[in-house]
């Protein structure tokens, strides 16, 4: 297997699980940010055959430190794409995060590997034309989202045809029981303690604003070809549920279990075989569990992913987009938590979709997604 992201959350989950089922996988490539320490870590005990990072410098200075072993250091967007469709893979963990991961899954995709995709940005800004090269190179992508992988695995058995509708299940995020009033003047700090999850920072944000979840509805309709009125979003603050399918007779099937990521993504690479994956049990016994409707005034980010996919073409792409530099900004202090929303709307508002007929429209849209969310949020500030 070849994991790309392999410092982050997902990518350090995804080798525990390597590490739990010995003799089970090989990794063959590794490909991370700027953490070159935690790389050098994992290149020891996985000994990949290719590792890749952003910097030449880092890939330098890794090839110093392992110049008797035989590992291949690449660097850069090049380095990423090979790292993701490296030669001896037969499955590729997707765990960059954000659009960074965008060109690289899509090497692995054309390179005809099975993906096991944890990083939606690709599907949110590219769905139809990643679809497309899905179909095209025969391999499979698999999700590894936890709600997604709910949904995969509560569709095994049925027919796509009686499915009613999907039902993601959110925790609702830190600010669920917060008064709406009080969002304006949350902290990043507040913001990234989340309740139920333990991930990334920009999904961890994302989460509290459900703006992750609106990513995860657009998600969905491409990984399913659900229609996105067919796809809901329902409150459930203890994520035991991580989501479900309803189909016509009315049965309602779901997946349930902890939170830990590490049991979505064994089964994702297991599939359709199961694996050791989590370290504790889950005991049902006990639980209560609460389903409600979010709530579109306090969490308005969710409608954002309805109205981009009804836009359509390029307008998802640029939601992601204008997200990012507006995550960045409010960890940095440089907006309010409240102010996500407002810079994407402006931003969504103000774009003008384009058909997305080649990669490079998804390319120039993330671009004008990004300047037109920093142009939002200098223009916000100037009034101030
Ligand atoms: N965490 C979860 O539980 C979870 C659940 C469902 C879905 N996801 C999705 O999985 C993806 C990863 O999330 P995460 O929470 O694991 O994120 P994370 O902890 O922030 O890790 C991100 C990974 O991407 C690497 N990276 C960042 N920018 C990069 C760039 N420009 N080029 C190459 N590598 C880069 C980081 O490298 P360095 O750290 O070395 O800089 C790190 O390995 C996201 O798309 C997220 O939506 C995550």
């Amino acid at each position: 297997m070849a994991v790309i992201g392999s410092t982050g959350s997902i990518g350090r989950s995804t080798l525990d699980v390597v590490r739990r089922n010995p003799g089970r996988f090989k990794v063959v490539s590794l490909a991370a940010g700027r953490n070159t320490k935690l790389l050098k870590k994992q290149i020891r005990e996985f000994a990949p055959a290719y590792v890749s990072v952003i910097e030449r410098g880092a890939a330098e200075e890794i090839k110093r430190e392992f110049t008797s072993r035989e590992v291949e250091v690449g660097f850069g967007s090049r380095g990423m794409e090979r790292a993701a469709a490296f030669g001896g893979a037969d499955i590729t963990v997707s765990a960059i995060v954000g659009f960074a991961g965008f060109l690289p899954t899509l090497a692995a995709i054309k390179a005809g590997k099975d993906v096991a995709l944890a990083n939606k940005e690709t599907l949110v800004a590219g769905g139809s034309l990643v679809m497309k090269e899905v179909k095209k190179h025969g391999g499979r992508l698999i999700p590894v989202d936890s709600e997604h992988s709910a949904v995969f695995q509560s569709l095994a058995g049925h027919r796509i045809e009686d499915v009613k509708r999907i039902l993601l299940t959110a925790s609702g995020g830190p600010f669920l029981r917060l008064p709406a009033a009080r969002l304006g003047s949350v902290t990043p700090k507040e913001a990234l303690r989340h309740p139920t999850w333990s991930m990334g920072r920009r999904i961890t944000i994302d989460s509290a604003t459900l703006m992750n979840k609106g990513f995860e509805v657009i998600e969905a309709r491409w990984l399913f070809g659900m229609p996105a009125d067919r796809i809901s979003v329902c409150i459930h603050p203890q994520s035991v549920v991580h989501s479900m399918v309803e189909y016509v007779d009315g049965s309602i099937v779901a997946e349930m279990g902890s939170s830990d990521m590490r049991v979505p993504i064994g089964y994702a690479l297991s599939y359709p075989r199961r694996v050791e994956a989590s370290a504790g049990r889950f005991d049902i016994m006990g639980k209560k569990l609460e389903f409600f409707e979010p709530d579109p005034g306090k969490f308005p980010c969710l409608s954002l992913a309805y109205t981009a996919l009804s836009l359509g073409e390029t307008a998802p792409c640029v939601l992601n987009a204008a997200d990012e530099v507006c995550v960045e900004m409010f960890l940095k202090g440089g907006i309010g938590f409240t102010d996500i929303y407002r810079v994407l709307s402006t931003v969504l508002e103000g774009h003008d979709p384009r058909r997305v007929r080649t990669v490079e429209d998804i390319v120039e849209a993330d671009r004008w997604g990004r300047k037109a969310a920093e142009e939002v949020i200098t223009k916000g500030r100037r009034k101030i």
